[in-house]
């Protein structure tokens, strides 16, 4: 069945299934490779991307939830990689395999959409469902503080 998504800015049909999940449309069938399998089964937020504003993670959310509403991928967060996250990530030099990192990034994106200067605990609230086999737990922290001072510039 046709369904539309928005991804990015740019509306799209898809004919999947309608319990065909988000991430594997994301990935398989519009190319965006950018947003990670992981888990698949909702543990990890490798595959987290931003429905309506909010961080989602997209291998257990079905196309047909996320037919007509607002989807952004990390490859939609900027136009040119110069999102204040993607700066600090640079800046902070984050990663370290990055297979978890886009779903990081994403998720700091919503937690900056609702609080823009969020303490040490406001993130670690956030970020707790967003694992990281390498352990860069105190890289990205600092790294959200670090977007967070970038936008309050702008
Ligand atoms: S792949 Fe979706 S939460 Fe792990
Ligand atoms: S950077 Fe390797 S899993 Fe997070």
């Amino acid at each position: 069945m046709p369904f539309t998504l928005t991804i990015n800015g740019r509306s799209t049909t898809v004919d999947v299934p309608g319990d065909m999940p988000l991430l594997w449309a994301i990935r398989d069938v519009l190319q965006l490779k950018g947003t990670k399998f992981g888990c698949g089964i909702g543990q990890c937020g490798a595959c987290t991307v931003l429905v309506n504003g909010r961080a989602t993670r997209s291998c257990q959310t079905p196309v047909s939830a996320a037919a007509n509403v607002p989807v952004t991928t990390i490859e939609g967060l900027s136009a040119d990689g110069r999102h204040p996250l993607q700066l600090a990530w640079q800046d902070v030099d984050t990663p370290q395999c990055g297979y978890c990192q886009a779903g990081q990034i994403m998720t700091a994106a919503a937690l900056l959409t609702t609080t823009p200067q969020p303490t040490d605990a406001d993130i670690d609230r956030a970020m707790t469902g967003n694992l990281c086999r390498c352990g860069t737990y105190l890289r990205i922290r600092e790294a959200i503080h670090r977007a967070a001072a970038i936008k309050g510039t702008r």
